[in-house]
């Protein structure tokens, strides 16, 4: 750094001088610019904070693709017939995929990857239940949650139709007994109709 006469001595102290130099203008400028960003991307932000667009892009992708997996399925009703049809009828079976893909999301941290149960919740895939008599105990349940809580209500979490495919994924993973499954808890019951 130069130190000419009309830089201006400001401190001495033990022989150490401190000169008035000013910083470089390019360097002050990006400075100065870089707040100046900042206040006009956040000002920008604030006001539109989806200037990027991305997350409507990503919102309407997801929807988009549920919607139309959704809507060639129409309004599931959430019975034992349709229930079993996901189960039992070849054409409709590719539909547990996403009742998989469900339950993958919201029930294996206590029910286990392949639904072989944990300390905190049942084996799904024996064939003793501590709640389920028939198949549509199953939406029933998995809606309003067991156990004050400890299962909880998926009701306002879940599509309607999510509700039945995951029901339709639990009633498929019966009879599986996976192993190091949870030992059974409840009571055996009826097998699930066949067709
Ligand atoms: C926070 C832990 C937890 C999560 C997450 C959870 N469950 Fe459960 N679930 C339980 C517990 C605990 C029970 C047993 C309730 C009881 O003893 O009455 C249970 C019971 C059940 C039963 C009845 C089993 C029986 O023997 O009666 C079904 C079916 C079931 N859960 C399905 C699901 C599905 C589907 C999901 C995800 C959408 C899910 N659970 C997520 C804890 C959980």
């Amino acid at each position: 750094m130069s130190t000419t006469e009309e830089n201006e001595i400001l401190h001495e102290y033990d022989g150490i001088q401190e000169y008035d130099n000013p910083l470089p203008g390019w360097w002050s400028m990006l400075f100065v610019g870089s707040i100046a960003f900042a206040i006009l991307y956040q000002t920008l932000m604030w006001m539109h904070p989806d200037t990027l667009g991305m997350h409507a892009r990503y919102e309407a992708s997801v929807t988009n693709m549920l919607q139309k997996q959704f809507a060639s399925l129409g309004e599931l009703e959430p019975d034992e017939a349709t229930i079993m049809g996901f189960v039992n009828d070849p054409e409709e079976r590719k539909w547990l995929d996403v009742g998989r893909a469900v339950f993958q999301t919201n029930c294996v941290s206590c029910h286990g990857r392949d639904g072989g149960g944990s300390t905190s919740a049942p084996n799904l895939t024996d064939d003793s239940y501590i709640n389920i008599k028939q198949v549509a105990d199953l939406p029933n349940l998995i809606r309003v949650g067991a156990k004050q809580g400890a299962m909880p209500a998926w009701g306002n979490r879940l599509l309607d139709n999510e509700i039945v495919l995951v029901s339709a994924y639990v009633a498929s993973l019966r009879g599986s007994n996976v192993a190091g499954g949870k030992g059974a808890e409840g009571e055996v019951i009826a097998p699930w109709p066949s067709n």
